[in-house]
Parts: structure tokens; C-alpha cells; sequence
């Protein structure tokens, strides 16, 4: 499998499992088939409510000696309600708990958002703190921090702007080594590309299939479909492949490192499969040339009246 370096040197494979929206019942056989058939990079967090359950497969796959820790890159995030420098410390030790491991490969803040302890998803604008309150340097000093334990062997960011990342480096002198960040052919994030590369920062996209799964409230009836676009189609027709596995292979072929998420035994093997499929400079063209910007997680979760946060102050565009 595929890897891409990070500032530490270690290697991330640039293939992986997504669990956000695997259910607690269902993610244990999902995790265990993947990496029986393969894989080696599981994406997860606390808020996806499923890490015990990740943890129990991940036990039973070291027990039955199907791989070791150490063949393994495991990846977890800090949610929004644990930000500030000494917050972070108790927040890892519950995650490596949950997955029954001593060491992340990498720990990310989830959003660049601040939530009250008690809260997990806002539905005041009360339930929310500024970044002038807990500034996202504390919650950087923090992780720095759970780094130089060995707590996590890389620290990173989730959904980060350009602004945003920058504003680490200057305040604290330590580069993310990873951005993870919606991204496909309908938000191909360009400039975050070219700044990442100029930064020797590593992006993961996530949602590379559109997140189909999403519940309705976070989904619009008039939203456009990867799945049926006719440019991805015509390629998938022209490899024999399917419409995923060419949304898997454009995200690698682009040097990102990409983590569908999936329950199901045959799409499981299937994505894994798409990181042999040949893409021609013609396909990748087709494809960055699709002509629909859309992003399906457009974070109006947080920008709810009275928050301190807009999609503007997000997103910084
Ligand atoms: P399932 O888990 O039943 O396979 P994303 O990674 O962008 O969040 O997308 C996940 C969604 O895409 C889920 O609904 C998942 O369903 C579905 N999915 C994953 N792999 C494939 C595939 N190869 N073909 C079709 N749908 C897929």
C-alpha cells in the first residue's frame, strides 16, 4: 500500500477506513474484515460513538494475530468540547482507552470550534465558546504537549483553514502534520493543496464519496450525487470499475490520503481494490474539470443564532 511521509518521517498509508456513521453494532465486523482483507489505517473519533467498539476489534485482531499494533495506523480526533491546554491530556487517555491501544499514530482537532464540556452537539448559541475564550493555540499547546509523551506520534488539524493553520505555525513555531479536510471532485481544495505541499503538510480527505449516509438534517434535497456523475461514470465504465473506486484512486492519484467509510464486506474489499486501478491523464483531467462546486458539510451545525461562529469565520472565504 501506498504511503506518504510526514514532517516526523513516519509513513501514513494513504488508504484507510472512515467509521464516522459505522453504527456500534455493525463497525466491530467492518473494522475486522478491513483489515483482514488489507487494510491498515483506521480513521476514527469519540463523537462517532463507536471507539469501543473499534477497540474491541482491534484487541481481538492483535489476540488472533492477524496483525500487530505496530502494522497498524490508527488516527483519532479531540472533539469540540475538549479544547484548551489541559483538556486535551484526559480527552486522548479516554480515546486510547476506548480503542485499547497505548499510542495514536496521529491525534487531530476535530474542528476548529470550541464547545462547552458538557455539551457534544450545540443547540444554543450559549452551547458554544469563542476562539477568543479558548484560543486554538492553548488547545495546539495541548497537543503539543500529549505528543512529547508519546501519547499520539503525530499531532494535526481537521477542517482547518489556510488562515488557520497559519495562525498555529506563527503562534507556537509547530506545523500541523496533517490537515484532514472534506474533499473530492466537487471540492477539490486547490489552494489548501498548493498551500499544504508548500508547507510539507499531508491532507486527508474526507467524505471522498459524498457521505451519502449522512443523516437528513444534515442533508439538502437538491444536493448533487457523486455517485451519479456522469463524468465519474464514464470512467468507471471505461475501467470496468465502479464510480467509488475512481473517487478512491482520483484522491490518491492526487498525493492525498484518502478514507472511505464503509460496513459492507463487498464495498469494503471493493475501495481497497480501487488503489490498483490505472488512471489516465485524461481521467484525472475529466475529472478536475467536472464543473460542480459543492461541499456537503458546509459546518451551518455551528453557525446557529447567537453562535459566536458564521461559515465565514469557519471556512475563512
Ligand atoms: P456502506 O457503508 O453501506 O458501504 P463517505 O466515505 O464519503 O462518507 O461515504 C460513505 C457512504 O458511501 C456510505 O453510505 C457507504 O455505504 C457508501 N459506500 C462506501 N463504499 C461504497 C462503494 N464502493 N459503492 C457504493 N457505496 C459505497
Amino acid at each position: 500500500m501506498k504511503k506518504l511521509k510526514l514532517q516526523s518521517g513516519d509513513q501514513i498509508p494513504m488508504f484507510g477506513l472512515g467509521t464516522w456513521k459505522s453504527e456500534p453494532g455493525e463497525v466491530y465486523e467492518a473494522v475486522k474484515e478491513a483489515i483482514k482483507v488489507g487494510y491498515r489505517h483506521i480513521d476514527c473519533s469519540p463523537i462517532y460513538g463507536n471507539e469501543k467498539e473499534i477497540g474491541n476489534a482491534l484487541s481481538d485482531v492483535f489476540k488472533e494475530g492477524i496483525v500487530q499494533r505496530e502494522d497498524l495506523w490508527i488516527t483519532s480526533k479531540l472533539w469540540c468540547n475538549a479544547h484548551g491546554a489541559n483538556r486535551v491530556l484526559p480527552a486522548v487517555e479516554s480515546t486510547l482507552r476506548d480503542l485499547q491501544i497505548d499510542y495514536l499514530d496521529l491525534y487531530l482537532i476535530h474542528w476548529p470550534i470550541v464547545l462547552k464540556p458538557e455539551v457534544l452537539y450545540p443547540e444554543k448559541g450559549s452551547d458554544l465558546l469563542s476562539l477568543a475564550q479558548v484560543p486554538l493555540l492553548d488547545t495546539w499547546k495541548g497537543m503539543q504537549d500529549i505528543h512529547s509523551k508519546g501519547l499520539s506520534k503525530n499531532i494535526g488539524v481537521s477542517n482547518f483553514s489556510i488562515k488557520k493553520i497559519k495562525h498555529l505555525i506563527e503562534g507556537s513555531g509547530v506545523t500541523p502534520s496533517v490537515n484532514q479536510i472534506e474533499m473530492h471532485p466537487y471540492l477539490p481544495q486547490v489552494q489548501m493543496n498548493e498551500f499544504a505541499q508548500e508547507n510539507n503538510i499531508v491532507l486527508t480527505a474526507y467524505s471522498p464519496l459524498g457521505s451519502f449516509d449522512r443523516l437528513p438534517q444534515f442533508k439538502r434535497a437538491d444536493e448533487p450525487n457523486l455517485f451519479k456523475d456522469i463524468v465519474v461514470n464514464k470512467i468507471a465504465e471505461k475501467h470496468k470499475s465502479s464510480p467509488a473506486q475512481v473517487l478512491i484512486k482520483w484522491a490518491i492519484d492526487r498525493n492525498t490520503v484518502v478514507i472511505p467509510k464503509s460496513v459492507n464486506k463487498n464495498r469494503i474489499k471493493q475501495n481497497l481494490e480501487a488503489t490498483k486501478l490505472k488512471l489516465d491523464k485524461e481521467d484525472m483531467n475529466a475529472i478536475d474539470n467536472v464543473g460542480i462546486d459543492y461541499r456537503f458539510l458546509d459546518g451551518s451545525i455551528w453557525a446557529i443564532p447567537d453562535s459566536p461562529y458564521t461559515i465565514e469565520n469557519l471556512w475563512d472565504e
